[in-house]
Order: structure tokens, then C-alpha cells, then sequence
């Protein structure tokens, strides 16, 4: 089998030095997938995908993407390893316009610069209507879609993906889920995080459980959609989130 797109060994990572949050996660993307992260709040699911990002500090374990060791490197450093994040939260700038947001964005991409913002702007119909209008003003779904196509401005090989679906209405997160699952189709590869369980097993090929920043169960997300002790803890009409 070729490499996996992403691997994670025994990671141990946390905010501060000796408070870990994460203990000795293991998990691995295959390319051009969707692999799913869910659990509990507090789980540690958003602290893993920054751990991944260079954003929280791994104090033990390793993180692959395509081969290559990329555990410890700095957030800026990450598109050019071909990887993007896209923030829970916070993931877009709502006081410039779409074109601005784009523009950051693809601020990196000097001669690519057009024809990447128009290809994005063909996958994002949408956003094309609104170039000039601040993204504050976009719909929940439709910001997404900006988070998204400004992680897509770096043609990243894999993208990370922290609950694109909060907040939205089942069917934007639909959409949303979707255009996750397209992106696949042209050789990317997601690892998304996500609290929409049933939805999210529905599109995803390999899930993850996390709970107190320990790996749980992992399968196939058709097996676990399947498996009566997930569906008694995740789905079975109980609350996943606390206070949900
Ligand atoms: N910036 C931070 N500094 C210190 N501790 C933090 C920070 N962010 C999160 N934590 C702690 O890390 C633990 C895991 O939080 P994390 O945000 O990774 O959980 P999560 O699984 O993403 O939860 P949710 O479903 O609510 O998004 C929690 O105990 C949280 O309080
Ligand atoms: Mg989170």
C-alpha cells in the first residue's frame, strides 16, 4: 500500500508543556479520503487537528504527511507541505469582501493567482454573485464555502477540517458535507471533525472516536454506523454533545 496521506504515531500534545490534552493518538488519512474525528465535547478533537497544524505543540509521538515528518513544523509553513486548515471557528475575515478574503488567500500563488481564483470561483458559484460584498454578510453555509475555497487557494493535498457544519441548517450542512466529499473525488484527502455523527459516517470512509484525548473505536464508517455500541453511545438518538 502507498503511504497514507497522513500518520499519526503516539502523539502526546497539549497547550502547556506538562498539562497534555492528547495521549498517544494514533490515526491515519488515506489519500483521497475522508477520514472523520468525533467524541465528546472536549474531547480533544480540535487540539489533535491543531497538533497536526503546527499549532499546538507535540511534546511526544510523530506527525506524517506523504512521508515526510512534519511534527512540530510552524503553521506557515504547513501550505507549503500541502496541507490547509480550516479554524471551527473564526475562519474567515466577515469585515473584507469575498474578493479580499480570496486574495489573501492566494496571496502566495504569484502567477497561479487568476487562474486559481477562477477556478475556485467556478467550484463556488455562489461566491462568485458576491465578490464585492463584505463576507460577514454571507449565509452560514455560504461561509464555509469561503473558509473552504480559501483553504483550496493553496492547492493543498490534504485539507483539515475543524465541524464545517456547526451552526447550519441540516441542509447547508448537507451541501457543505458534500462539496467536502467532491473534493475527494479530485485526489484530496480530508480529515474533518465533525458533530453531526450520522451524517458525517454516512460520507466518510474511516472514523475515528476520541474521548478524553484517548483514541476510542476506529473502523470503517459504514461498520460503525453499523456497530450497536456506537450507535447505543453516538447515535442512538442520545446527545453526543454535552448540553446539545
Ligand atoms: N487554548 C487552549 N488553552 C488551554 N486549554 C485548551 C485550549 N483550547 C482547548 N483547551 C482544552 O483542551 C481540551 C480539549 O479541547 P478541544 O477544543 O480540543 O475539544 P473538542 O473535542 O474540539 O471539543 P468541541 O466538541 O467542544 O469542539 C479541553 O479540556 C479544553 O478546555
Ligand atoms: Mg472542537
Amino acid at each position: 500500500m502507498a503511504d497514507p496521506a497522513l500518520s499519526i504515531r503516539a502523539v502526546t500534545a497539549g497547550y502547556l508543556r506538562d498539562l497534555p490534552i492528547l495521549f498517544d493518538v494514533d490515526l491515519v488519512a488515506e489519500a483521497g479520503k475522508i477520514t472523520t474525528i468525533i467524541g465528546p465535547n472536549g474531547a480533544g478533537k480540535s487540539t489533535l487537528i491543531k497538533a497536526i497544524a503546527g499549532l499546538v505543540p507535540v511534546t511526544s509521538g510523530t506527525v506524517r504527511h506523504g512521508g515526510t515528518d512534519i511534527t512540530g513544523l510552524r503553521p506557515d509553513r504547513m501550505a507549503a507541505h500541502g496541507i490547509a486548515y480550516v479554524p471551527q471557528t473564526d475562519n474567515i475575515f466577515r469585515s473584507l469582501t469575498i474578493r479580499e478574503n480570496l486574495d489573501l488567500a492566494l496571496r502566495r500563488a504569484g502567477l497561479r493567482r487568476d487562474a486559481i481564483r477562477a477556478r475556485l470561483l467556478a467550484q463556488f458559484p455562489a461566491l462568485q454573485a458576491k465578490l464585492g460584498d463584505k463576507a460577514g454578510s454571507l449565509s452560514g453555509g455560504q461561509r464555509q464555502f469561503l473558509a473552504l475555497a480559501n483553504a483550496l487557494a493553496t492547492e493543498p493535498r490534504t485539507i483539515l477540517m475543524d465541524e464545517p457544519s456547526a451552526g447550519l441548517s441540516p441542509r447547508a450542512a448537507e451541501e457543505v458535507l458534500e462539496m467536502a466529499r467532491g473534493l475527494t473525488e479530485t485526489g484530496v484527502t480530508i480529515l474533518l471533525v465533525e458533530q453531526n455523527v450520522t451524517q458525517a459516517l454516512r460520507l466518510s470512509d474511516h472514523c475515528y472516536i476520541l474521548a478524553e484525548g484517548r483514541n476510542q473505536i476506529d473502523g470503517k464508517a459504514a461498520d460503525l454506523l453499523g456497530d450497536p455500541v456506537v450507535a447505543e453511545i453516538y447515535l442512538g438518538g442520545k446527545r453526543l454533545r454535552v448540553g446539545a
